[in-house]
């Protein structure tokens, strides 16, 4: 059989409790025939819908994710949410390093190190994000990039832990509405050389295991050739799949021609 293949979406800063448990319940309608051998489904939508998104989840179909959390349990953090009111409202997953908090909020690897061992000390499943600029891609930097934001990311990671660890390879320039999709070509390679960084600070076994995602303008027309690459093993998908229908679309061509 072949491997289990993820598929996910962060919401942004859109949709409203509302919008968000009718897009959860509409999804997990549209894909509840689909074997969960054969994917892993996850949203991640924002922290107002946590509690709701989690009430309508079905857990056997799909996880529920935050965009972000702080690295305290509590303490003097004015506008952070910490792991215990994420667990509170039934989270499953912390997305960390999202491409917009590292740019656009001035995130440092730092930062996401601290979130990320949090997370994983608070038994989630925790999807760190990496990716590099059009400028660093520019000056030929990219890999090195990569293997620096993995390696101060999961700094003190252990090796148990990383079965609860997913990456996404989001390069900035790919990204939303003025984004260029990488070619499939281009995000294989960079997979490569995570999936070779992982087993340098894992070991095969461990390093093999850790699921690695590709994101930034996926679409129907490149979702089939990206999930066809060796070491992509799921796709994150933004704009594309805030439809339900439009995702369980993409889905099924994926799963229909991998
Ligand atoms: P996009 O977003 O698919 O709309 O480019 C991807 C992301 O930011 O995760």
């Amino acid at each position: 059989m072949k491997k289990k293949f993820y598929f996910g979406t962060n919401t942004k800063m859109y949709k409203t409790i509302q919008n968000t448990v009718d897009f959860i319940l509409r999804l997990q309608e549209l894909t509840s025939d689909i074997s969960r051998d054969e994917i892993e489904l996850f949203v991640i939508p924002s922290f107002t819908t946590q509690k709701d998104a989690n009430q309508v989840k079905k857990p056997e179909l799909m996880k529920v994710g935050a965009q972000n959390m702080g690295w305290e349990e509590e303490g003097q953090f004015t506008g952070e949410i910490s792991p215990i009111m994420l667990q509170e409202c039934g989270t499953d997953l912390v997305m960390i390093g999202h491409s917009e908090r590292r740019h656009v909020l001035g995130e440092s690897d730092e930062e996401e190190n601290k979130k990320v061992l949090c997370a994983l000390n608070h038994d989630f499943t925790t999807l760190l994000c990496v990716g590099e600029t059009g400028e660093e891609k520019e000056y030929g930097i990219s890999e090195e990039v990569i293997r620096i934001q993995l390696k101060k990311g999961l700094y003190g990671v252990t090796r148990e832990q990383t079965e609860k660890l997913w990456i996404a390879y989001e390069p900035v320039w790919a990204i939303g509405v003025n984004g260029k999709p990488a070619s499939k070509e281009y995000a294989e390679e960079i997979h490569r050389v995570m999936r070779e960084t992982l087993i340098e600070l894992f070991g095969e076994t461990a390093g093999n295991r850790i699921p690695l995602l590709y994101g930034g303008s996926v679409n129907p027309g490149n979702a089939v050739g990206l999930s066809r690459m060796e070491h992509i093993d799921g796709l994150f998908i933004g704009r594309a799949a805030w439809d339900a229908d439009n995702f369980n679309e993409i889905i099924r061509s994926v799963l229909e021609k991998r």
